[in-house]
C-alpha cells in the first residue's frame, strides 16, 4: 500500500465512500483545489492505481478564545493559532474496516508533524455523529458546542509519534 499526492494518473471515477458529498468532491473537485493551491490531497492506493482511500490537508486557524483555557494559559495572546486542518478524509466503502481510515490519519498526523512550517493543532470537522466517534476514539477534543468541529494539539501528536 502507498499513499500518494493525486494527480491525473488516479482513477477516481469508480471511488465509492457512501457520502455523496465525499464522492463528488473527490471525483470533481479535489484537482482543482491541488492546482489552486488551497488544499493537498493524498490518496491511498494499493497495487494499481485505484484509489481505496483520500484525505485533504490545508491551513487554518484557531481562535484563541474557542480553546479550553487549560492550553491557552501556556500560549502568548494572539488573536488565533495556526493549524492544519484535515477538511475531509474517506475511505472506499468496499475496504471499510481494514484500518485504513486510521492509516490515512496517522498519515496526515506524520505530514503535519514533519511540516517545516509548525501549527498548533490538527483540526477535523466530522460530517455526523459517526465521524465524530471516529475521531474522539483517537483523543480528538470538541472545538464547539456541537462537537462537530474536534481538535487534537500537535504536541499530543508528537507524544504519539515519540
Ligand atoms: C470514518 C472512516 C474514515 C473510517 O475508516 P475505516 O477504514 O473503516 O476505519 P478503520 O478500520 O481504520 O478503524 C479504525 C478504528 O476506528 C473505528 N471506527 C471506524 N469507523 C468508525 C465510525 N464510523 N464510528 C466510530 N468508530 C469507527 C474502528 O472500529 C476502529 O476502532 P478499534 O481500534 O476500536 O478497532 C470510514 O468509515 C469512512 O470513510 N466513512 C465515511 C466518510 C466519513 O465519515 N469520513 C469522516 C470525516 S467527515
Amino acid at each position: 500500500m502507498l499513499i500518494q499526492t493525486l494527480d491525473d494518473t488516479h482513477d477516481r471515477a469508480g471511488f465509492e465512500s457512501g457520502v455523496d458529498a465525499l464522492d463528488r468532491y473527490f471525483r470533481t473537485q479535489a484537482s482543482q483545489d491541488v492546482r489552486r493551491r488551497v488544499a493537498s490531497c493524498f490518496v491511498l492506493v494499493e497495487g494499481d492505481l485505484t484509489p481505496l482511500a483520500f484525505s485533504t490537508l490545508a491551513r487554518t486557524s484557531i481562535a484563541l478564545s474557542n480553546l479550553p483555557a487549560t492550553l491557552t494559559k501556556r500560549l502568548p495572546r494572539y488573536p488565533v493559532v495556526p493549524a492544519t486542518l484535515l477538511g475531509r478524509l474517506a475511505v472506499d466503502r468496499r475496504h471499510r474496516g481494514r484500518r485504513l481510515g486510521e492509516h490515512m490519519l496517522l498519515d496526515a498526523f506524520a505530514r503535519a508533524l514533519r511540516s517545516e512550517i509548525t501549527t498548533f493543532a490538527i483540526l477535523v470537522d466530522a460530517k455526523d455523529e459517526a465521524a465524530g466517534a471516529f475521531y474522539r476514539a483517537y483523543d480528538f477534543l470538541p472545538l464547539d458546542n456541537a462537537g462537530r468541529r474536534l481538535f487534537l494539539p500537535m504536541a499530543e501528536v508528537a507524544r504519539l509519534f515519540a
